[in-house]
């Protein structure tokens, strides 16, 4: 059996494949194209993160792929419905960096709110702006609104009531008289309800027809005039352009972008030098803890599934 592994995986978890199949791992594979594509008449299995894109023409390209492992949670770079139609298994992480994205969210919520901690080269030079320092907030008390209250945004809520947050949330998939709110000490309220009520709104919705642009420029003038938006979700679920204009007016507190409609950023997009924004490059689910959990378990189940497939 041949397993390709074209983005980063953790070397125990390849270590753990190559004991058991014919396995290529090659972390850069994914921005050679056509030699990866040229590479998979012989594949069963391919091991991806969010940047090889496993469309049409890569099936075309792999008459025997079998598996598709996904380094990660969200299929939008792979066409799950072409995968479903040659009876191709797709595999998720799911679960697996949940906690490193709910740590993500908290510690930028903390961050904004607060907004203390932008002072290191002033007070390098002996500055001392105490009086603009001294208007933060605390994290305590403040509502969090959970947009998606799939496992990541329960387990965003779970540590944000650690720190004396309240928690409500918006998902039309969960019955507001779902037993879950209560497991989850959450007020299910309507996404107009959130908006007007949240201190912190974070995303964590599915990039779908029905969620792209669902913070739009309206969306964003309900909120609170000092609220704190993150997305850690995908790019395409907040227009860039609305949010700039937001933050540069002073219309919204600040926001957190780890998700962009493409990455990496464009030059010249409007949120480069936007006061009180967060960006960083997709990494909110990404930490050494997340990496071993995501690895190993994409290394296990699809050995699971090979192993299964020839039995
Ligand atoms: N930035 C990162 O590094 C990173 C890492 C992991 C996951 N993610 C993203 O986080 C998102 C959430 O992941 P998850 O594991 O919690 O997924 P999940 O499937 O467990 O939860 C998603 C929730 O969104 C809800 N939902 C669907 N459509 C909705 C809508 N229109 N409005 C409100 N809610 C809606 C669903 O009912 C579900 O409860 C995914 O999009 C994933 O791609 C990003």
């Amino acid at each position: 059996m041949n397993v390709i592994i074209t983005e980063f995986m953790d070397a125990p978890a390849v270590a753990a494949l190559k004991s058991k199949f014919n396995t290529t791992y090659d972390e850069t594979l994914v921005d050679r194209r056509a030699e990866m594509l040229a590479g998979l008449a012989e594949c069963d299995a391919l091991i991806v993160r969010n940047r090889t894109q496993v469309n049409a023409e890569v099936l075309s390209h792999a008459p025997k792929l079998k598996v598709v492992g996904r380094l990660g949670v969200g299929l939008d770079n792979i066409d799950v419905a072409a995968c479903k139609a040659r009876g191709i298994e797709v595999i998720p992480a799911t679960g697996a960096n949940a906690l490193a994205v709910a740590e993500y969210v908290i510690g930028t919520a903390m961050l904004l709110l607060r907004g203390a901690y932008q002072s290191s080269a002033a007070v390098g030079e002996g500055k001392w702006p105490r009086g603009p320092l001294s208007n933060g907030r605390e994290t305590a008390g403040k509502t969090i609104g959970i947009v998606g209250f799939g496992g990541i945004g329960q387990l965003t809520a779970k540590l944000a009531q650690g720190l004396g947050m309240l928690t409500v949330a918006y998902d039309p998939m969960i019955a507001d008289d779902a037993a879950l709110w209560n497991a989850h000490h959450t007020k299910c309220m309507t996404f107009d309800e959130l908006l007007a009520t949240s201190d912190v709104v974070t995303l964590h919705v599915p990039l779908l027809d029905a969620t792209r642009n669902l913070i739009n420029a309206t969306r964003l003038a309900a909120m609170k005039s000092d609220a704190i938006l993150i997305n850690t979700a995908r790019g395409g679920i907040v227009d860039e352009a609305a949010l700039a204009a937001a933050l540069r007016a002073q219309k919204l507190g600040g926001a957190a972008l780890d998700v962009f409609d493409e990455e990496p950023l464009k030059a010249g997009s409007p949120l480069a030098d936007c006061p009180n924004l967060i960006l960083t490059p997709h990494i909110a689910g990404v930490t050494k803890e997340a990496n071993t959990r995501v690895s190993s378990l994409i290394a296990d189940r699809v050995a699971d599934f090979l192993q299964h497939a020839t039995s």
